[in-house]
């Protein structure tokens, strides 16, 4: 488990559900390896990989063979679909993430696609995840904040009568105990001392903030056009977690532009992002998105807008909506100095990626009741829009009732997937009793946390020395999982 991320008080431990697994004869009959359509693009299976960021780009953002390595071991287990992780849409540095914000991205990108259709023997579908999100700087030295970072106000000199140039406030603010620093900082200065400065939608004195609306139906589109000359089976709009779509979505989003306040107004970014997108890339290419069921902040959207959301993209016209939960920057815990912050080290990054270490309710399934709730709502308003769960579901029984009972249509599994890559075609050829099964208590996370490689603690250190491992940056573990043999 990892120091610093929140858990739920109560520090129930719940075991895992369902050791059952069906005979083959089962498993094909099921819902869950059943074809579903998404728009123009028929899945074979309802079995969906959520994205999930490996850091294994080039700093440039480039594909490399850590990237490709990643994707055909999870191509290998056949899911309906692979959605790959979150790809940013502008020509910025980002680290190790990848990028498809330029042309010279595309063929890198190509290749991610040919892997995966190799591996897959062309049964899994491919999309890509588009992001965007705004600054957020590391937290900072105390010096380095008060000497370089803070701007500098008249109550902050007016504190400090005695000093005798800007220079010499600085000094005197650095030299004060922390205490005198939360009465003398404002809320913004205190977040950029304690947790590194973060921008938010709601900054409009920021030029770029500003205009946001103007310039990222483009970047989106243009991004979507290349992910279709890439070859990808369609895309899915980041429009979840911690970042700048969701946070037009956010009832905390009180722009006062025509962008914010009202669910209408709210909507109107994603909606106009979405439009571009589709008369870009046309009716017959697979747009959807990933938004949050509930935000699990103070002052967030809840599931009443998050069912408004649902009916409002379906009657867009998306061909899926991918439903995620929490994941927030509001609510995280400061980060080490030098570090920046994670959005999932408060209760609502538990939200998204709740362990075993839980409430009453554990951790299983979290999400449905909610993604229920807005699929009812989304039928109601008269769309089939297909609807994707995520969180917290590990097994066969658990994807099969949620189908069975209506509350989606494609079942998610992020965690159990990297623990066992190939569970999907184990569980489909009556062979689920050999599955690796994930213990939900997310070493991986803290290693996503740390930007380092992702990899699973029940198999990366396993056949270290098998011809041909790749290794980890540090050669401790092995980055992808051994081999499984039909
Ligand atoms: C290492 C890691 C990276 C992730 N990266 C992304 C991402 O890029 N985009 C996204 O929408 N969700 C991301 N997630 C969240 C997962 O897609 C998923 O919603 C979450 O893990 C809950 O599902 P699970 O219980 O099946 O793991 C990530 C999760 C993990 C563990
Ligand atoms: S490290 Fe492996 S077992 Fe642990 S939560 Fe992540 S995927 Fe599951």
């Amino acid at each position: 488990m990892i120091a610093g991320v929140w858990r739920p008080p109560q520090r129930i431990r719940h075991d895992l559900p369902d050791g059952q697994w069906p005979d083959e004869a089962t498993a094909r009959a099921s819902r869950w390896f059943s074809p579903v359509q998404l728009g123009p693009l028929t899945l074979e299976q309802r079995t969906w990989v959520p994205a999930m960021v490996p850091w294994r780009a080039t700093e440039e953002g480039e594909v490399t063979p850590e990237v490709l390595g990643w994707y055909e071991r999870f191509a290998r287990g056949r899911p309906g679909a692979i959605v790959v992780e979150a790809t940013g849409i502008r020509d910025v540095p980002s680290g190790p993430l990848l990028r498809i914000g330029h042309d010279r991205f595309v063929p890198g990108l190509r290749e991610l696609v040919a892997v995966v259709h190799e591996a897959s023997e062309g049964h899994t579908r491919l999309l890509v995840q588009l992001i965007d999100f705004l600054r957020i700087r590391r937290r900072p030295e105390p010096a380095k904040f008060f000497r370089r970072f803070l701007v500098l106000r008249d109550a902050h000199r007016a504190a400090v009568p005695e000093a005798k140039d800007d220079a010499a406030v600085r000094e005197a603010l650095l030299a004060m105990p922390p205490e005198r620093w939360a009465e003398l900082l404002d809320e913004r200065e205190l977040e950029a001392l304690r947790f590194g400065e973060r921008e938010r939608v709601t900054d409009t004195h920021l030029p770029h903030v500003r205009e946001l609306p103007r310039v990222l139906p483009g970047l989106f589109a243009d991004a979507a056009r290349r992910a279709r000359e890439a070859g990808f089976h369609g895309v899915e709009l980041h429009y979840a977690h911690a970042y700048t779509m969701a946070s037009f979505l956010s009832r905390r989003n009180t722009r006062d532009d025509g962008y914010g306040g009202s669910v209408e107004g709210r909507l109107r970014l994603p909606l106009e992002v979405f439009a571009r997108v589709r008369a870009e890339v046309g009716d017959d290419y697979c747009v959807g998105c990933r938004f949050l069921a509930h935000e699990v902040i103070e002052g967030g959207s809840d599931v009443d807008d998050a069912m408004s959301f649902g009916e409002r993209f379906a009657a867009a016209g998306m061909d899926f909506l991918s439903l995620s939960r929490g994941g927030k920057f509001e609510d995280a815990k400061p980060p080490k100095v030098g570090w920046a912050a994670y959005p999932y080290t408060g209760p609502s990054g538990y939200e998204c990626m709740p362990t075993v270490h839980s409430d009453e309710r554990g951790p299983f399934g979290r999400n449905v009741e909610a993604v229920a709730r807005i699929r009812g709502a989304v039928r109601a308003a008269g769309h089939g829009t297909p609807v994707v769960v995520a969180g917290g579901i590990c097994s066969f029984g658990q994807a099969e009732a949620i189908l069975e009972r209506g509350e989606a249509d494609l079942v998610a599994a992020a965690r159990q997937t990297l623990a066992d890559p190939d569970w999907f075609r184990k569980v489909q050829l009556g062979r689920g009793h050999e599955v690796r099964r994930c213990k939900l208590t997310n070493y991986c996370e803290a290693l996503d946390q740390k930007h380092a490689q992702v990899t699973c603690q029940l198999w990366d250190r396993e056949g270290l020395d098998e011809p041909d491992v790749r290794l980890s940056h540090d050669g401790k573990r092995r980055l992808v999982a051994p081999r499984w043999r039909e």
